[in-house]
C-alpha cells in the first residue's frame, strides 16, 4: 500500500487538491483504459467538489471532460428512493451530474426501490459484476473510490462495531446507521481500488483521525482502519482535522 497524507489550509483549498487529483487519475485512467470509473461518497464535505465538477478540465482533455468515459458509481447509499432528501445520489445529481451531459447508462446509482436492504446489496453487487465483467472470486477494481469520514471514525457506511465490518466475501452490504439500513461496499472491495481517497475537513474529525493513524487500536471501534488499500490511499485533510498529524 502506498499511503499519502496531505494537510491543506483551509476547506477550498482541500477541495481544490481532492478536484486535481481525481482529474489526474481521471485522466491516466483514460489514457491506459479508455475510461474511468469512480464511486461517490455522501456527506457535506465533498458536494463542493461536485459542484467543481461540471467546469472541470484538463489539458489533455482540451479542458471538456470526456463524459461519456466517465463511470460514476457511489460508494454507499442510504436506503430511501433517490428523491429522498437523503439520498447521496439526489446529492450529487444536483451537484454535479444534472449539470453535464454524462450518458444516463454511465451513473449507477444503488437500486433502493428493491424490497428491501438486502436485495438492494445484492442487486447493487450483481450489477458492479456485470458491469467489470468479473465473476471470478477476485474483486473487481475501481479507479477512484472517494470517501469521508465521519468523527466515529465510519466510512461509507461502514459504521462502528456492526456486521457490515466482518462481511469480507461481498462486494455490497448492508450497513446501519442507528435503526436506519443503508447500503454499502464492503471494506474488502474498496481495499481493491487503484486509489481511495478520503477528503476529511473539521476539527471534530481530529480525534478520530488520531485513532484511525495510532499504531494500534481497535480496527471495529474505528472502521476506517480497516481502508488499506492494495493500490494508493489519500488522505486530503485541512487544516482543522489534520493539525495534530502535521509533525
Ligand atoms: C454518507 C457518507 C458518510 C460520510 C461521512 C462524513 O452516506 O453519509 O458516505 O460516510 O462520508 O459521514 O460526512 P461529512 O462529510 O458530512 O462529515
Amino acid at each position: 500500500m502506498n499511503k499519502t497524507v496531505e494537510v491543506l489550509p483551509d476547506q477550498p483549498a482541500l477541495i481544490a487538491r481532492a478536484l486535481e487529483l481525481i482529474l489526474s487519475k481521471l485522466e491516466t485512467a483514460i489514457e491506459q483504459r479508455g475510461r474511468f470509473t469512480i464511486a461517490l461518497s455522501g456527506g457535506s464535505t465533498p458536494k463542493p467538489l461536485y459542484e467543481a465538477m461540471p467546469t472541470a478540465g484538463y489539458a489533455g482533455a482540451n479542458q471538456k471532460l470526456p463524459w461519456d468515459k466517465i463511470h460514476i458509481f457511489w460508494g454507499d447509499e442510504r436506503y430511501v428512493p433517490a428523491d429522498h432528501p437523503d439520498s447521496n445520489e439526489l446529492m450529487a445529481r444536483r451537484a454535479w451530474l444534472d449539470r453535464v451531459d454524462i450518458p444516463a447508462a454511465n451513473i449507477h446509482p444503488v437500486p433502493t426501490l428493491e424490497a428491501n436492504p438486502e436485495l438492494a446489496a445484492a442487486k447493487y453487487e450483481q450489477q458492479l459484476k456485470e458491469f467489470f465483467n468479473s465473476s471470478g472470486v477476485e474483486f473487481p477494481s475501481l479507479d477512484v473510490v472517494l470517501l469521508g469520514m465521519g468523527d466515529d471514525a465510519h466510512t461509507a457506511s461502514l459504521f462502528p462495531h456492526t456486521e457490515a465490518l466482518k462481511v469480507s466475501d461481498r462486494l455490497v452490504t448492508v450497513g446501519n446507521k442507528d435503526a436506519n439500513p443503508r447500503i454499502t461496499f464492503t471494506y474488502p472491495f474498496i481495499n481493491s481500488a487503484r486509489s481511495v481517497i478520503f477528503v476529511v475537513a473539521g476539527a471534530n474529525k481530529r480525534p478520530a483521525l488520531a485513532q484511525v493513524f495510532a499504531p494500534v487500536a481497535d480496527d471495529f471501534t474505528y472502521p476506517s482502519r480497516l481502508i488499506q488499500p492494495q493500490g494508493e490511499l489519500w488522505w486530503l485533510l485541512d487544516a482543522a482535522a489534520g493539525l495534530e498529524l502535521q509533525h
